[in-house]
């Protein structure tokens, strides 16, 4: 069954951890859904993690369309969720909802993701009320990393971790269905998800959340370029993927690839006739 907005109520209000992983093509929707992730978030950190970017901030519209109609084909039961790129909010409320309506007709995503707090919830409420669900991201808002001077843990004063709860219960109120919290101190992260209605999901924000996200890259291994401290590996595919690159090198090199199994016949007759 399909899962959406009101699945993530439904899993709050019953204590049911919700799982969520970014995805950016239909190979790998199809196996996320297949292993029961609740929703998949095409993240603008295709920037980063396909894109080969130092940060999220070049990437467009026409990419998050691109990559999450790729993901959209491949997710029947999982829900669908494409992040607004950096500036297709910011600046107007009007384009940030037309925005919103391309990444649901072109995209073809079931909710859009953007990054704020208390600032953007006009556009949070301008957006729902077309009918598009927005789920909120606080704490290290990557689209805001040079106003943060790098990637930092966000919320660690008094003052931040009391903006980040006023911010979320802000957000909460604009409409917003969930709220990503990200490198946010795991006690912070708690109090949020005890004051909240809607589920918050974390990355780098502890147990205590409502459900878990990561990028699919890092919990596989296959992104080497720097590794957060909240980012488990499940798996070494990089080094998987590395050796059987290397494999094929080997036997194409070698001429021991193909051989007749992975090659097609032709009658011998017509082969003398072509002599
Ligand atoms: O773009 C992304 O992948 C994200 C997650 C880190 C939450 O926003």
């Amino acid at each position: 069954m399909k899962n959406t907005v009101a699945t993530f109520a439904k899993m709050k209000a019953q204590g049911e951890k919700i799982s969520m992983l970014t995805c950016y093509d239909y190979s790998t929707a199809k196996l996320e859904e297949a292993a029961g992730i609740n929703a998949v978030l095409v993240g603008d950190s295709l920037g980063n993690v396909m894109l080969g970017l130092p940060d999220t901030l070049s990437v467009t519209m026409e990419d998050m369309i691109t990559f999450g109609r790729a993901v959209s084909r491949g997710c029947h039961d999982t829900m669908v969720v494409i992040d607004m790129p950096f500036m297709s909010y910011q600046v107007s409320i009007e384009q940030a909802v037309m925005n919103a309506g391309r990444l649901m007709k072109e995209g073809r995503g079931n909710a859009v993701k953007l990054e704020g707090g208390a600032t953007v919830c006009p556009q949070i409420k301008a957006i729902t009320s077309a009918g598009i669900p927005v789920m909120a991201h606080l704490g290290m808002t990557p689209q805001s990393v040079n106003a943060f001077g790098g990637n930092r843990v966000q919320g660690k004063s008094e003052e931040a971790a009391r903006q980040m709860i006023e911010d979320a219960l802000a957000v909460q109120a604009a409409g917003a269905f969930a709220v990503v919290l990200e490198c946010v101190p795991a006690k912070l992260a708690a109090l949020i998800t005890a004051k909240l209605d809607i589920p918050t999901i974390g990355i780098g924000a502890g147990e205590g959340c409502d459900g878990q996200i990561l990028v699919y890259q890092d919990m596989l291994g296959l992104f080497s370029d720097y590794t957060p401290k909240f980012v488990k590996h499940f798996a070494e595919l990089g080094e998987k993927m590395q050796a059987a690159f290397k494999a094929y090198d080997e036997e194409v090199k070698a001429g021991t690839f193909p051989d007749a199994s992975h090659s097609f016949k032709i009658d011998d007759d017509v082969m003398e006739r072509l002599y």
